[in-house]
Formats: C-alpha cells, sequence, structure tokens
C-alpha cells in the first residue's frame, strides 16, 4: 500500500465486495490475469500498446457494458442522432443508465453530476472528455447539473496552498463554463466555498462518514497508515453531490432526486462506496456513465499528466506547440519507413493520432475512409497527423475565444449557489 494513498488493482477488486449483489463481477473472473492494468483515480497505466482492456475492466469493477441496444433505446426516447463518443464505444460502461431512462421516460426527474480536481491551471484535451459528453445529456435530457471542483482533495494531494487550490478552482469554472454550459441549469462549485455554506451538504458528507469503515477506505483506495486523515475522509465529500438533499436551493429539499454521473472509469471507486452507503441512508444510488481514457501523446500505456507538458494537449496550447507536439511525440502506428508504411499499411490500434481522431473527429464517414486509407498504407502518418494538427488546433483555438470572455464574475454568477430553471 502506498504513502500517498494511492490504490493498487488488488484494493479495487477488493473493493467490489461494498457493492450489492445487482453490481457484483461475475464470479468467474479470473482476477490475477487482470493485474497489469492499474486504474484508480490516481494512476491509470497499462502494459499493453493498446492500453487499458477495458471488457476486463468492466468485470472486474462489476459494471455493464454499453451496448447496441442501450444506444437504441437513448436514440429512441430522445429523438436525437447518440453522440459520437457514445457511438464509437468512448462511453463504454454504465452502471443503471437503464433506470435513468425509464425515469425519462415517465416524466420523472433526474440530474447530472460531474467533477474537476482542479490542479493546475492547465486542462488536457481529456479532461474535455466527460464535459463535453456531459453537455450533450444535458442538452439532450434537458437536466440540472452541477459541477463539483475538488479544491479541498487537490490541497490533501498535492503541494498546494489552500488558496492556490481555491484558485486553481475558479481558473478551470472559467474554463468549463466555456465549454458552454447553460448557466440557468448549471452549478459549478468549489468544496472550499460551498461545504461551509451548505449545511445540508455537510450533513450528507457526516453521514457518509459514519457508514464507510477505515478498513473499507483501506480496501477501495488503499490509503495507509500514514495518510492525513483529510484523504481518508475525502471520499465522503466526492460522494455527497449524488445526493440532492446537498442541494436544497436547487431541488427545494427534495431528497429523493437520482443522479447520473458521467465520467472517466478512474472515477468510479468513488462511486462504488457512494451506491454501497445510499440506500442505507435512505437515498437512491448514483448511475454512471463512464468513458475510456483519451491517452497520453507516448501511448495508451499512460495517464497524461498535467506535470509533463508534452504528454498531451492542452487548453492553453498556442497553434505552434499543438503542432510541434503532435508531430513530435504522437506515437505513431505506421511503418519504419514509406516503403514498409506501403507494404504492410499502419496500424490504428496503437497509432495515437488516429485514437485522438476517434474522440474528436465527428464525421462518421471520413473517420471510417482514414481508418481504410492509413490501415492500407495508402496514407502516411505525416497526413494523419495533419488531419489531427488541423482539427486540434480548431478546438483549441474556439475554446481559448470563449474563455476570454469569462470574466471573474461571470465565473462567480455560476457558482453562486441559488435556484436553476427548473420546479420541483
Ligand atoms: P480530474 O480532475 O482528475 O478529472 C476530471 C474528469 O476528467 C476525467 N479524465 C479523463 N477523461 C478521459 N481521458 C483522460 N485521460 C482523463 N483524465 C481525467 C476524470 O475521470 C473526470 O471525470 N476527483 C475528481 C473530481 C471530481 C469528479 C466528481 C469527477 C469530483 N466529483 C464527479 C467526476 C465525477 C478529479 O480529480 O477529476
Amino acid at each position: 500500500m502506498s504513502e500517498n494513498g494511492t490504490g493498487t488493482a488488488e484494493n479495487e477488486i477488493e473493493n467490489m465486495n461494498l457493492e450489492d449483489n445487482h453490481d457484483k463481477p461475475s464470479e468467474n473472473v479470473d482476477v490475477d490475469n487482470n493485474l497489469d492494468d492499474v486504474v484508480n483515480p490516481w494512476n491509470v497505466s497499462s502494459s499493453s500498446a493498446k492500453g487499458v482492456d477495458y471488457d476486463k475492466l468492466i468485470k472486474r469493477f462489476g459494471s455493464s457494458k454499453i451496448d447496441d441496444v442501450l444506444i437504441a433505446r437513448i436514440e429512441k426516447l430522445t429523438g436525437k442522432p447518440a453522440h459520437h463518443l457514445l457511438r464509437r464505444g468512448i462511453f463504454f460502461s454504465h452502471r443503471e443508465m437503464h433506470h435513468i431512462l425509464d425515469l425519462y421516460e415517465k416524466k420523472k426527474p433526474f440530474y447530472l453530476y460531474t467533477g474537476r480536481g482542479p490542479s493546475s491551471t492547465a486542462m488536457h484535451m481529456g479532461h474535455l472528455i466527460p464535459f463535453l459528453f456531459t453537455k450533450w445529456l444535458q442538452e439532450t435530457f434537458d437536466v440540472p447539473l452541477v459541477i463539483q471542483l475538488t479544491d479541498d482533495e487537490k490541497y490533501l494531494w498535492k503541494d498546494l496552498q489552500a488558496e492556490e487550490a481555491k484558485q486553481l478552482a475558479l481558473e478551470n469554472a472559467k474554463d468549463i463554463i466555456a465549454i458552454g454550459f447553460d448557466i440557468n441549469k448549471t452549478f459549478i462549485f468549489s468544496d472550499f466555498n460551498y461545504i461551509g455554506q451548505s449545511p445540508a451538504f455537510y450533513m450528507n458528507m457526516v453521514k457518509t462518514q459514519k457508514l464507510v469503515t477505515f478498513n473499507q477506505v483501506k480496501g477501495i483506495f488503499g490509503f495507509g497508515d500514514s495518510d492525513c486523515i483529510g484523504k481518508i475522509s475525502f471520499p465522503a465529500i466526492q460522494a455527497s453531490p449524488s445526493f440532492s438533499s446537498s442541494f436544497p436551493q436547487i431541488f427545494n429539499n427534495r431528497k429523493d432526486v437520482p443522479c447520473l454521473i458521467p465520467c472517466a472509469i478512474d472515477q468510479d471507486p468513488y462511486f462504488r462506496m457512494t451506491r454501497d452507503v445510499a440506500p442505507r441512508m435512505g437515498y437512491q444510488k448514483p448511475a454512471l456513465i463512464h468513458s475510456t481514457f483519451f491517452p497520453a501523446l507516448q501511448g495508451a500505456q499512460t495517464k497524461m499528466s498535467a506535470s509533463d507538458p508534452n504528454s498531451s494537449i492542452f487548453l492553453t496550447d498556442t497553434n505552434k506547440q499543438i503542432k510541434t507536439k503532435v508531430n513530435k511525440y504522437a506515437f505513431s502506428g505506421g511503418g519504419d519507413t514509406v516503403e514498409e508504411h506501403k507494404e504492410k499499411g499502419g496500424n490504428c490500434d496503437v497509432d495515437v493520432s488516429y485514437q485522438y481522431l476517434t474522440f474528436f473527429l465527428e464525421d462518421d464517414d471520413r473517420l471510417a475512409q482514414i481508418k481504410k486509407d492509413y490501415s492500407s498504407g495508402e496514407l502516411l502518418t505525416g497526413y494523419l497527423k495533419k488531419e489531427l494538427v488541423e482539427i486540434l488546433q480548431k478546438i483549441v483555438g474556439d475554446h481559448q475565444q470563449r474563455r476570454k470572455n469569462v470574466t471573474d464574475e461571470v465565473a462567480y454568477s455560476y457558482m453562486k449557489p441559488r435556484k436553476l430553471d427548473f420546479n420541483y
């Protein structure tokens, strides 16, 4: 067990004992074969060039695979085509999405909850993924959204002063707002700011703390004897926004509005714990929809890191930086020479530029054509990278333009506890 509270694969497997039968993994899972992939809130790595084996992860975590039936149901109920991140299996796993769709079908309310740990000013392209998808969910289902900025978490885990973490939360809120969330339907809060103002939130935190033992959080998160008690009790803080009673101003004191949490699967341990305690608190379990990881430029074995600027594209990068990083660092699945590439073709499964296109090139036909031409060797790595650079420059450039208009005042107005445009 690590000193800094980093979970291990074994810890997560132990954690599955926390869940109810519905979410228990198949008894036939051979856990030992899966230990090469490490997926937890602090570390995501795999020994395979193709990255994490997500099918195995579903079994290990005891979640459900997003299948064609679920996607077709979403399309039928909403009358909208599924988002490309859903169609392409990037959002690949869920817990109780059908329950959320049942509610939607019966015109019963639910809300969305997601978050960000503000560890640096620069968010990377991977952080955009859950937020882009959350925006689509919000627009498609027309529901309230709460976004938690865990400045307290980053203060506890990183070498940051409390005030610095709080400032980073404000800066990250501006990036999130620039993605285009509707101010009338979205509440963004920093833990340092909101929790002290909300007795209801605090009460849910403490109720959660009473229901989870030290042994259980050790099992789930890998905390050790020398971890500070702030870390040990932090999971209760990330759990509490899953309960509508934590936001009496939005839900008119209702404690029965269920929530759906979009996130990458690294955050799932928090919510396995939350799902375990919820019924014992008289609340509904949060539903979840999980994404895979946007890979580091160097390849799918690693998670991107804000402390390594060359590991990814950041929302603060210039056009020139984007071009240089993609050309220099994006791991290529192409042949070593033009001749070899033309003869054997490129390998899209490991090619990072191609992987990035699957996240950000929305045109299905174009993507399929690129895959065909790259795999056959007709298209060279250079062309693939050129196409990617143009797409990323546009997304990042447009984002930077929108962010310029997000002043401190705009951010504070999203972060003010208030009623949203929904009646309960
Ligand atoms: P954080 O800041 O590490 O990540 C923010 C969100 O981005 C997802 N994510 C990624 N998605 C795709 N590809 C990647 N490479 C990638 N890296 C990170 C994370 O899963 C997350 O959804 N403790 C949390 C903050 C938090 C939260 C939440 C997140 C509080 N409440 C509820 C999700 C849902 C954190 O530090 O996230």
